[in-house]
């Protein structure tokens, strides 16, 4: 394509300034907005008026436009932006994980069916590269694992706890001003952000369309002084951790907070930064490093996606062409630290093994082996507490001997 691309921008938030400026800010990219969709009439704008329109059809129906970017929060008529301008024939870059999570297959085959490409890197953990690297670096080896701090908000919060000793409530008050943190942060503190952005990530490293609500998350807003203190006691800290993984032919997916070693490389991620390990079967270990929030390193992972789409980039989704067999399941079991109120009875029986408790004023902790689906009750539950364990060591549920006569409730 040797035109300049002309782009229809949804959203003028943090990323899609962010995406202004970067695409101002650098050369050879043959790229310009026409027109930006935005929803308050009555917000002051740094640009001029004439940019600005508050129909969505004066996008979506102008030929002259190539490529959609979305960049609004609600992801239910992000959907049908998405929808809209691929049956107008237009292609389309966003950075919408909760709309492109809950619809991920449907997306795929819109894409097939109307000829036209639909590129996300800046959805999942910001400047990093990942989506590409799984789809074209990774196609022929065997990915085991995919894991890390997928989300800048919670890890900008746990560094303040951890190494600035700041309270939570303060934290989480920087991220959003910083403009980390979604407009309602509980999506960030209750692990739901990361969530996205794994069901994401199982599509394009294991080739598995997984439903938001059939991923197990766990946030960081349960962590208590007791934990923290805890974690200091024996050298830990807290992150919070998404992971992809395999055991045979099943693939794995889960949100939750883990303490970390010393020597874990996972400690040394702070503030908004994020890190995504990839383990293969013939390449082992690499860990990808970037600012995974703020409107520049997701403009920059936008402004990448625009640029791939000159040469007319498209996923091609290989895993899943390859047809490996995979099926996702949460039959799998995990070593954790739970913490329930002292006055309640502990359910001894859903611990599978147990290695050590203890029984406070206010709280109990029971350290042992739990199954994914008692942890998926427990992350309804507000009483009760969870943290993985540094080695969480999962293992299908069948591999596990329950101890006879040790564990009744
Ligand atoms: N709220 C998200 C985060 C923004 O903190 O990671 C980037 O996806």
């Amino acid at each position: 394509m040797g035109k300049t691309l002309k782009l229809g921008l949804f959203g003028f938030g943090c990323v899609g300034q962010g995406l202004y400026h970067v695409l101002h800010e650098t050369r050879g990219i043959k790229a310009e907005i026409k027109k930006i969709c935005v929803k308050h009439p009555e917000k002051k704008r740094a640009l001029p008026d004439s940019f600005f329109t508050y129909d969505k059809d004066i996008i979506l129906h102008d030929p002259e436009i190539d490529v959609v970017v979305e960049l609004i929060d609600d992801a239910d008529a992000a959907f049908q932006i998405v929808k809209a301008a691929l049956q107008n024939g237009k292609h389309v870059v966003t950075a919408n994980k909760k709309m492109l999570a809950e619809n991920l297959e449907e997306i795929y085959h819109l894409q097939q069916q109307y000829n036209r490409s639909v590129l996300y890197e800046g959805a999942v953990c910001g400047s990093i590269p990942i989506i590409r690297n799984l789809e074209e670096y990774y196609d022929n080896d065997l990915i085991t694992e995919v894991s890390g701090i997928f989300n800048g908000s919670t890890n900008y919060i746990l560094t303040k706890l951890f190494d600035e000793k700041k309270n939570y409530a303060c934290a989480l008050a920087e991220a959003q001003q910083l403009g980390f943190a979604e407009s309602d942060p509980s999506l960030d503190v209750q692990g739901f952000d990361p969530k996205f952005k794994l069901a994401i990530v199982l599509a394009h490293a294991f080739g598995v369309f997984v439903k938001p609500d059939d991923i197990v998350n766990f946030g960081i807003d349960r962590i208590s002084a007791s934990d923290l203190a805890y974690a200091q006691q024996h050298n830990l800290t807290i992150k919070l951790v998404a992971r992809a993984f395999k055991t045979g032919n099943t693939i794995h997916g889960l949100v939750a907070p883990q303490f970390v070693e010393a020597r874990s490389p996972l400690r040394h991620i702070y503030n908004e930064y994020n890190a995504v390990q990839v383990r293969g079967a013939f390449s082992e270990k690499q860990l990808f490093v970037g600012k995974g929030a703020g409107g520049y390193p997701t403009g920059s992972a936008v402004l990448s996606d625009i640029s791939a789409l000159r040469y007319g980039y498209r996923y091609e989704y290989r895993k899943l062409q390859q047809h490996t067999g995979t099926v996702y399941s949460n039959d799998i079991t995990v070593q954790a630290r739970v913490r329930f109120p002292a006055d309640q009875v502990i359910p001894l029986h859903h611990f599978l093994e147990l290695q050590s408790g203890y029984a406070g004023a206010r709280d109990q902790y029971l350290i042992g082996r739990v199954h994914i689906d008692t942890l998926k009750a427990w992350s309804t539950d507000t009483a009760t507490g969870l943290i993985l364990a540094p080695e969480p060591d999962f293992a299908p549920a069948r591999s596990i001997a329950k101890p006879d006569g040790l564990l009744v409730a």
